[in-house]
């Protein structure tokens, strides 16, 4: 199997692989993380409010600001309506972003509630509308992340897709759930190979990808350009290197990297990126995904929980860490 870089525009991305947005974990902290490890082709923001960010100062935000390690950065907008989209823009070319998406797939109430994510699918036109005016105001790889819809209804979502390519998106991102799915079940991957063998423009799959085996296997029977991972980047910041590693490396990687000294950066990382009254629950958050590389990482995930603050946090992980290995699930 033969799997070259992406090309969206003048930005090359290699390797093809690319951290999901996710809304309170892939921030400048996660995003550093996974950097250091290297293996990542393209980072995304989590997702930001078209409607709020013009009132955003770039230069001392700490929601767009990014750090030497997290490029090339896609930043992604939640739009509900065209009329958004020109000042969100011009924010976004201000902090140097190298790629823009749309989100089509958010399926939280409130989010839905104000015509975004997902419910732009049930409205093509408008979804149209905000393509074709983000495509007039930047010359920066334009994408678009959309689930299946709310049906499964091939005929509805391939002529979605068809419109978002002919409205001028670069690239589609496919995470092949229903909207009532959420998370739930499985990803439909034979959808993702449905939407490249027909569409011109690269496809990125995105869905329960969590081991090199699965990456490849993503790949091979997908056919998809880039393969997107989220979740399981959160437990393992490393995985991508074990991922590029494994597909184009010249040597199986030896050392399985050390959880609690992953943890101590990630703690580092927290104080210097974001301001002090998120990092608690940003802590949380992410030892939420972070603590299944123990058998015992409810305890650790408790720990975190009742702490009342990132010191007192922080001495209770360490203190479990010298009485826990973690599981080493390489396969
Ligand atoms: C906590 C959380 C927050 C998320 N926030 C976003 C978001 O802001 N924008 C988006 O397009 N998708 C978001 N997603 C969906 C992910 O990008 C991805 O599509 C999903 O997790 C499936 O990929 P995975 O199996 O590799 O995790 C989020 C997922 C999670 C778990």
């Amino acid at each position: 199997m033969s799997i070259g870089p992406m090309q969206l525009r003048d930005l090359r991305v290699d390797p093809p692989l690319v951290l999901a947005p996710m809304a309170g974990l892939s921030h400048s902290a996660l995003r550093q993380l996974v950097g250091k490890f290297g293996g990542c082709g393209l980072f995304y923001t989590e997702m930001l409010s078209a409607r709020s960010l013009p009132f955003e100062a770039p230069a001392s935000s700490s929601w767009l600001a990014r750090g030497p390690g997290e490029r090339p950065i896609i930043y992604q907008l939640l739009v509900s309506h065209p009329e958004e989209v020109p000042p969100a823009l011009a924010t976004i070319h201000t902090c140097g972003a190298d790629g823009i998406d749309i989100n089509m797939g958010c399926t939280a109430a409130l989010i839905i509630k104000r015509g975004g994510g997902i419910a732009l699918m049930r409205e093509p036109a408008r979804a149209r509308a905000i393509i074709r005016g983000a495509r007039q105001e930047t010359n920066l790889p334009l994408l678009a992340k959309v689930r299946l819809g709310w049906n499964l209804d091939w005929d509805s979502f391939s002529g979605f897709c068809s419109m978002l390519q002919d409205s001028g998106v670069d690239a589609l991102v496919v995470h092949p759930r229903l909207k009532e799915d959420r998370l739930k079940r499985p990803a439909r991957w034979e959808y993702i190979a449905r939407t490249k063998a027909f569409l011109r423009i690269p496809v990125i799959g995105n869905g329960d990808v969590d081991s090199p085996e699965r990456a490849a296997r993503m790949f091979r029977q997908t056919g998809c350009d880039a393969v997107m991972i989220g979740r399981a980047a959160v437990r393992q910041p490393w995985l991508f290197r074990d991922v590029a590693t494994s597909l184009w490396g010249e040597a199986p990687i030896q050392i399985a990297p050390d959880p609690r000294g992953v943890f101590c950066d990630f703690l580092s990382l927290l104080d210097t990126t974001l301001p002090a009254e998120f990092r608690l629950p940003l802590l949380r958050h992410f030892v939420g995904y972070f603590a299944q590389n123990y058998a015992f990482g409810h305890t650790l995930w408790r720990l975190v929980h009742n702490a009342k603050s990132v010191a007192e946090a922080a001495a209770h992980a360490d203190a479990f860490f010298q009485d826990h290995r973690p599981i080493d699930n390489r396969r």
